[in-house]
């Protein structure tokens, strides 16, 4: 009776401990997972501390690789931020993640390969989201840009960049930079962190194009998608997706297939060592406002921004850059105070055609230059005059 309850006593203890291992056996993938994801979370929070000395103090920290082949172009990188930087709390999420979190060593890291075509150096200007992109940024990079081209010894630059603004960037370099090296801006419509990250085929793509002497001479680029697009005509069309960039009527100017740059058109505006704006001993950029026109328009926003200092306003119409009335007599009186009026249109495509009124009115006209664009153009152009005329040749020719 005894050795029979020891053999049960025992026989219970076996299936407890037998139980116990099966459980822990059971369920490893979520354990590992859970271990997984924790270090990753920990990661975030010490690169958003990073980012923020980056962001703030704005310093340029170089970072050389430790390759230097003699046969290969020098490239160089400089990183701002942006979805290309992005971090996602899962690879899932391809939205509502936190835009400029990782360093440029971390974007290198993704791409090895970079290393077979270039020799590379790395610049974290800032990280940011490009939403945040100020005019202060913006003459830094410039004048990095030109710093670094200057050297013999840099074939290309390549600038990593959140795409809500990349346009803009691209743009007002293609007016300032001095040299006919390619310039290529690059983004990401997928965090780093994504299943099927765009990020580090679209940065590979634009070493390619930077390392490439094909690339010479067709002004600042922008490389999403495989596509290079031109500064002055390419734009954002879709909020999310991954070919979110074209350049409507005007064209690509070409396209990267295995590691090699194609080219089919050449920018015919004026562009980059053509140029007459010039940044280099500028501090401030002036103050030009954006104003979208639609049905039951006020003059609310042209007085304000007016008495808020701009000292230039593109509206945005409709059409063909049409004002509503009561918003036209503010833009004529804001005229009369000084202050350069750009009719440009919210329209996605087309021109808009200057006429008999806007002599008149002494406004300008945007020609295919979008609002956001337009603001580049007219920032740099009020630095040189305010007369509506010399304006206008500006915005017919750049
Ligand atoms: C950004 O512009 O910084 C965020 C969005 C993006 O890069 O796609």
């Amino acid at each position: 009776m005894r050795k029979t309850i020891k053999n049960r006593f025992f026989l219970i203890a076996l299936s407890l401990l037998l139980l116990i291992g099966l459980t822990a056996c059971s369920s490893p993938e979520s354990k590992s997972e859970t271990i997984e994801k924790a270090p990753k979370t920990e990661t975030k929070s010490e690169t958003k501390t990073e980012k923020k000395t980056e962001t703030k103090s704005e310093t340029v920290k170089e970072t050389p690789q430790n390759i230097t082949n003699e046969e290969l172009p020098n490239v160089s990188i400089i990183a701002t931020g942006g979805t290309i930087a992005g971090v996602a709390a899962s690879d899932t999420q391809t939205t509502g993640y936190k835009a400029g979190e990782v360093a440029i060593e971390t974007l290198l890291d993704a791409v090895p390969e970079v290393k077979e075509i270039a020799n590379i150096t790395g610049t974290q200007l800032v990280n940011i989201d490009s939403s945040a992109m100020t005019n202060e940024v913006l003459l830094n990079l410039a004048k990095e840009v030109n710093k670094q081209l200057a050297s013999d010894s840099v074939a290309g630059i390549v600038i990593t960049h959140g795409t809500d603004t990349i346009e803009e960037t691209a743009y007002f370099l293609n007016l300032v930079v001095k040299s006919e090296k390619p310039v290529v801006l690059v983004g990401a419509m997928r965090p780093s962190t994504a299943i099927s990250a765009d990020g580090p085929l679209n940065l590979y793509n634009a070493v390619a194009i930077a390392a490439s002497p094909d690339s010479k001479g067709h002004g600042v680029m922008i490389a999403l998608n495989d596509k290079i697009g031109s500064a002055r005509d390419t734009t954002k069309l879709n909020t999310t997706a991954v070919n979110a960039f074209d350049s409507f009527e005007y064209g690509d100017i070409g396209n990267v297939q295995g590691s090699k740059p194609y080219f089919y058109n050449k920018p015919s505006r004026i562009h980059t060592s053509e140029s007459k704006f010039d940044i280099s001993n500028v501090t401030e950029l002036p103050k030009v406002e954006i104003l979208y026109g639609h049905g039951n328009d006020s003059r609310v926003l042209v007085d304000a921004a007016v008495k808020g200092g701009a000292k230039g306003i593109i509206h945005a119409g409709t059409g063909n850059g049409s004002v509503f009335p009561e918003t036209q007599e503010g833009l004529v009186d804001a005229q009369k105070k000084g202050v350069v009026i750009v009719r440009a249109s919210r329209v996605a495509t087309g021109m808009v055609t200057h006429e008999a009124t806007d002599d008149t009115n002494k406004f300008v006209s945007s020609d295919s230059l979008n609002p956001a664009k337009a603001r580049i153009l007219l920032m740099l152009a009020l630095l040189e005059t305010s007369d509506p005329v010399k304006i206008q040749s500006y915005f017919n020719n750049y």
